[in-house]
C-alpha cells in the first residue's frame, strides 16, 4: 500500500479560505480503466476557491486538466476504475447527490462547462438560439418562451447580434459559434463556469476577442471562472489564481501575481521559463525529458526525475506546503 501523504493546511485567509468558498475539492481522485493498467489522471486533487474569484489550470498536455473539470462536473466516461472524493458547491457536499439530483440542481445550474472543441459539436439541424435555451428547457425548468428570451439576453452578453438566434452552426465564423458555446454556459446562470481550452481553436485575432469577451462578461457578471490551458499567455490575461497540475496531481496553487512572476515549484519554474512571450529578455527554456505515465507514476515526487533541484528527499512523496499564500507540493519548501 502506497502511503497517502498529509496535507499541511494553510493560512485562513487567501488561497485556503474556507469562508466564502464556492468551491472546495477535497482529496478527488479520477482513475480510468484500460487494457494497459489503470490511468491516475486525478490523484487526490484539493483546492479551494472564493466566489468570483478567475482560477487558471495549467499543465502539460495530459496532465490530467480536462479529467479535473469532468470529475468536478461528474462528466464521466464509461470506463471509470476510481472516482471518489468530496466536491462542495456552495458548501453543499454535491458529490452525495444522485445522479438525477446532480443533472436537475448542479450540472448547469450551478456549474457549467465549455468543453475542449465544444464549438464543433453544435447540432447542425437546429438554430443556434434555441441551442443556447436549451439548458433551460431541460427538465422543463423554463417554458420556452421565457428561454428564448433568456437566450437573447445571453446573446447580448456574450455580443452575438440577437438575428443570429436564427442562424444554424454552419452559418456562423469559428469566433462566434464559440460566443454561443458560451452564452449556452451562462444561459442558467451559473455560478462557477469552467472553460476548457476555450480559445485553442482559434485564430490570434478571434482569440484576444474572446478572451476580452470572457473578461467582461466575468466583470459584469461576477463569475467564478476555472480557466483550463496548456497556454501559460493566455491563462495570465484572465487570472485571479493559478492551480500548475503534473502528472494527475496538483503541484502549486498560487495567486496569479505571484505564479506569474516568480512560482514557486520547480516544475512551474521551468514551465513559465518556456513561454517566450513572457520573457522577450530570455530564450526560452526546454523541459527535457517526458512526463511519468500515469498507469504506474513513480512512488516519490512525480517531477523527480526532470527535477534539476532534486535531492534524496525527493523519493518520497512530498505533501502540499504552505509558503506565504501559496501551496507548493515541493521538500524545497519544507522548512517554512
Ligand atoms: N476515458 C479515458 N480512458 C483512459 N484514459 C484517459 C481517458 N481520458 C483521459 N485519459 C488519460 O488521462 C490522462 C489525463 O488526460 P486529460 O485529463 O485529458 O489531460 P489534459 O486535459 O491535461 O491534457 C491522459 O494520460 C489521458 O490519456
Ligand atoms: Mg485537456
Amino acid at each position: 500500500m502506497r502511503q497517502e501523504p498529509k496535507t499541511v493546511s494553510g493560512s485562513s485567509r487567501g488561497l485556503r479560505a474556507t469562508q466564502g468558498a464556492v468551491l472546495d475539492v477535497e482529496n478527488l481522485y479520477l482513475y480510468f480503466g484500460a487494457t494497459t493498467g489503470v490511468v491516475r489522471a486525478v490523484d487526490r486533487v484539493s483546492f479551494k476557491l472564493n466566489h468570483g474569484r478567475s482560477l487558471a489550470i495549467v499543465g502539460e498536455s495530459g496532465c490530467g486538466k480536462t479529467s479535473l473539470a469532468r470529475a468536478i462536473l461528474r462528466l464521466l466516461p464509461r470506463n471509470v476504475d476510481t472516482y471518489k472524493g468530496r466536491v462542495l458547491v456552495d458548501g453543499n457536499d454535491v458529490m452525495k447527490f444522485s445522479e438525477e439530483r446532480f443533472r436537475r440542481e448542479v450540472r448547469w445550474v450551478k456549474i457549467s462547462m465549455v468543453t475542449q472543441a465544444a464549438m464543433n459539436s453544435l447540432n447542425p439541424v437546429l438554430k443556434v438560439g434555441y441551442q443556447v435555451a436549451e439548458p433551460l428547457l431541460l427538465d422543463h425548468r423554463v417554458g420556452k418562451g421565457d428561454a428564448m428570451e433568456r437566450a437573447r439576453e445571453v446573446f447580448q452578453t456574450v455580443g452575438i447580434p440577437e438575428a443570429f438566434l436564427q442562424r444554424y452552426a454552419f452559418e456562423l465564423s469559428g469566433g462566434m459559434r464559440q460566443r454561443a458555446i458560451i452564452a449556452m454556459a451562462l444561459v442558467a446562470n451559473p455560478l462557477i463556469v469552467i472553460l476548457d481550452e476555450p480559445t485553442s481553436a482559434l485564430d490570434t485575432l478571434t482569440q484576444a476577442n474572446i478572451m476580452n469577451a470572457l473578461k467582461k462578461i466575468k466583470k459584469d457578471l461576477r463569475l467564478t471562472y476555472i480557466f483550463i490551458t496548456h497556454d501559460i499567455a493566455t491563462s495570465s490575461e484572465l487570472a485571479d489564481e493559478v492551480i500548475c497540475m503534473y502528472a494527475g496531481q496538483l503541484v502549486e496553487h498560487s495567486k496569479a501575481e505571484r505564479f506569474y512572476r516568480e512560482p514557486l515549484h520547480p516544475y512551474a519554474r521551468m514551465l513559465m521559463a518556456s513561454v517566450p512571450t513572457l520573457r522577450l529578455d530570455k530564450k526560452p527554456e526546454f523541459i527535457s525529458g517526458q512526463p511519468p505515465s500515469l498507469i504506474n507514476p513513480p512512488q516519490g515526487c512525480r517531477f523527480a526525475e526532470r527535477c534539476p533541484r532534486r535531492f534524496e528527499r525527493c523519493q518520497e512523496e512530498p505533501p502540499l506546503f504552505t509558503h506565504g499564500d501559496g501551496l507548493v507540493k515541493c521538500w524545497l519548501y519544507e522548512r517554512d
